[in-house]
């Protein structure tokens, strides 16, 4: 059966499971072995781009990169019409999309010929939260996703894709998420990725930051204006002037707090210099483990036919 990795509330635990292990295995494989990998972006990337492209070429694949000028999804052609197209030269797509709509879309249209990896939608970033929940295991569990129960993890800022996805991944795995955001920028039940619908570690919501990390083993923040919404920056930047996280906010923390951000990050925004380049952060692991993420799911979107 065709395999697919849109969402993390789409997979099972064993599916999860064998992600994170594959993820960090230090077998040398041939997973991809003279097979393309094509690579959809209707927005800018780095990281995605950078290891999706890197952990293809690890697996003796190549990929073949498609920006949204020259694709022009549902503007030169449909999303249907780029699917069933891909499909007849790429057992796999991953693709950064405007609207999570598409993957839908492209999975009816191919009748699932084809594997889809979503590389960020609207409301997702599942490759992200792989990258996430592996270096936070790495620093508080040595590298053991199944001993994160009880960790206490808080987002501050605005709820977006990155906040979906990791809230998902985390409460699976038994941590608890505070949610730290301006009301109207607060997470919202349904819809792709809904923390609200997972069994496992506690949810709570609200709108003091200082309340958010005050028992916090991991402050996590992201952009204030996600891609697509920048018209709205100086609002924006209003509004979230009380969730920034600074040294100041740390103090209400442990000295043992760690910081991430999926980045980019908007320095003096929703994170300040100190933080991101303290002692603390674990940014640039989380960006290791990005490519890692993709080799997990590589290898998983693939383990019928490699074991
Ligand atoms: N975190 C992340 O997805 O970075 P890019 O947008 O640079 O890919
Ligand atoms: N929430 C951000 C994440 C970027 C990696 C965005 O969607 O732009």
């Amino acid at each position: 059966m065709t395999r697919h990795f849109i969402t993390i509330e789409d997979l099972t635990r064993e599916d999860l499971a064998t992600i994170y292990d594959r993820a960090v295995s230090p077998f040398d494989d041939q997973t991809l072995k003279g097979q393309g990998v094509a690579l959809v972006f209707e927005r800018p990337s780095l990281r995605t781009r950078a290891s999706s492209s890197s952990a293809v070429h690890e697996l003796g694949g190549y990929v073949t990169f498609f920006g949204d000028e020259e694709i022009g999804l549902d503007s030169r052609e449909s999303a249907e019409d780029v699917a069933r197209t891909l499909a007849q030269m790429y057992a796999i797509s991953a693709l950064r999309v405007r609207d999570h709509r598409v993957f839908e879309r492209m999975r009816a249209a191919t009748k699932d010929a084809m594997s889809l990896v979503n590389l960020l939608s609207d409301t997702a970033h599942p490759t992200q939260a792989v990258a996430d929940v592996l270096t936070i295991a790495e620093h508080f569990a040595g590298g053991d996703v199944d001993q994160l129960r009880g960790l206490e993890v808080a987002y501050v800022g605005d709820a977006t894709n990155v906040t979906r996805s990791l809230a998902v991944a985390l409460l699976g795995l038994g941590a608890n998420v505070t949610v730290a955001a301006p009301p109207v920028y607060q997470l919202t039940r349904g819809g792709a990725e809904d923390p609200f619908a997972v069994e496992g570690g506690s949810l709570t919501l609200t709108d003091s930051p200082d309340e958010a990390v005050r028992h916090a083993d991991v402050v996590y923040t992201d952009a204030w204006v996600s891609m697509g919404l920048e018209a709205e920056t100086e609002r924006r930047r209003r509004d979230f002037a009380l969730f920034q996280v600074n040294d100041a906010l740390l103090k209400n923390a442990k000295p043992s707090t760690v910081v991430l951000h999926c980045l980019p990050a908007h320095r003096g925004d929703e994170i300040t210099n100190e933080v991101i380049d303290g002692e603390n952060s674990l940014v640039w692991r989380q960006v290791f483990h990005r490519r890692s993420a993709m080799l997990g799911v590589l290898r998983w979107i693939k383990k019928e036919e490699h074991d």
